[in-house]
């Protein structure tokens, strides 16, 4: 064998001169490297921690997600919090998989024109939110973010709304089939109509707030209310003082 013939073994040659080994060469790297880091996650216990008290949402807070969907709010606000420090002291606790494991499709978005959402439920009052969304330079003078005064302003269209949960119990969001017919009811009882209707919601969604989330003691339903609602609960569903003492954590 002269010097200049390469070994057959390492030969690259028949890879670089045959363009469609060399796909199927590449395919076939990128699959092992894949499998080899993907598949040990379905059977790692810890993949998604099991969180008791993450619940589904309530038939108002999925509305008005689904409005913060439409408005396209995601396109400035991230909901995830990074497990790094700079993150974890400006929002609060990094975000756990289990806080969005019933969101179908998920907000952790890269984008942040505005600060991350993951734990901005309870940090202003309903009438700050209120304000800031029908106009947010009355609260934040230099504040780029768009007025949605007109959410306000239309009724909360609920016609759909029993369907939309079971769709997602399909996709595997334990809504029962009480919580599905009770759907249309517990959007009012969110809003604060009555005390008993309050009740059964809070049975059914524990720690579910329920109040006068607009003005007028539950009898029209506003867009801004069930968004309202939506953000009133981000990043509440975990105790994180519990959680990091028996997770030892802190
Ligand atoms: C063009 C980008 C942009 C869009 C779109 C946008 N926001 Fe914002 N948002 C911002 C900016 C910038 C801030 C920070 C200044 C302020 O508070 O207004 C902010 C602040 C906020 C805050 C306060 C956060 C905090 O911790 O102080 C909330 C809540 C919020 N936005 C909700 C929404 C919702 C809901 C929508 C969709 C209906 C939305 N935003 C759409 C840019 C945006």
């Amino acid at each position: 064998m002269s010097s200049s013939e390469p070994l057959p073994l390492f030969s690259h040659a028949r890879f670089e001169r045959n363009s469609i080994l060399l796909v199927v060469g590449i395919i076939l790297t990128i699959a092992i490297g894949g499998i080899v880091e993907i598949v040990p996650l379905f059977y790692l216990k810890n993949t998604i921690e099991k969180v008791d008290s993450v619940r589904p949402y309530t038939p108002l807070e999925l509305a008005g997600r689904n409005i913060y969907v439409r408005e396209g709010c995601y396109l400035c606000h991230s909901q995830m919090i990074r497990p790094l420090r700079d993150e974890v002291e400006r929002y609060g606790h990094y975000s756990l998989a289990a806080e969005s494991m019933y969101d179908h499709p998920f907000q952790w978005g890269s984008k942040r024109n505005g600060p991350d959402l993951a734990r901005v439920g309870g940090k202003y009052s309903d009438d700050w939110q209120r304000e800031h969304l029908r106009n947010p330079r009355a609260l934040v003078p230099q504040s780029i973010m768009p007025g949605y005064s007109f959410l306000e302003k239309t009724d909360l269209d609920v016609a759909h709304i029993a369907d939309h949960l079971k769709v997602l119990a399909i996709e595997g969001v334990p809504y029962t089939p009480e919580m599905i017919e009770n759907a249309k009811a517990d959007i009012k009882a969110q809003t604060g109509a009555d005390d008993k209707a309050s009740a059964a919601l809070q049975k059914r969604y524990p720690r579910a707030i329920s109040r006068d989330l607009g003005t007028d003691k539950g009898k029209t339903v506003t867009e801004a209310d069930a968004l309202i609602a939506y953000l009133q609960q981000l990043g509440t569903q975990v105790d994180f003082k519990i959680y990091d003492d028996k997770a030892n954590i802190r």
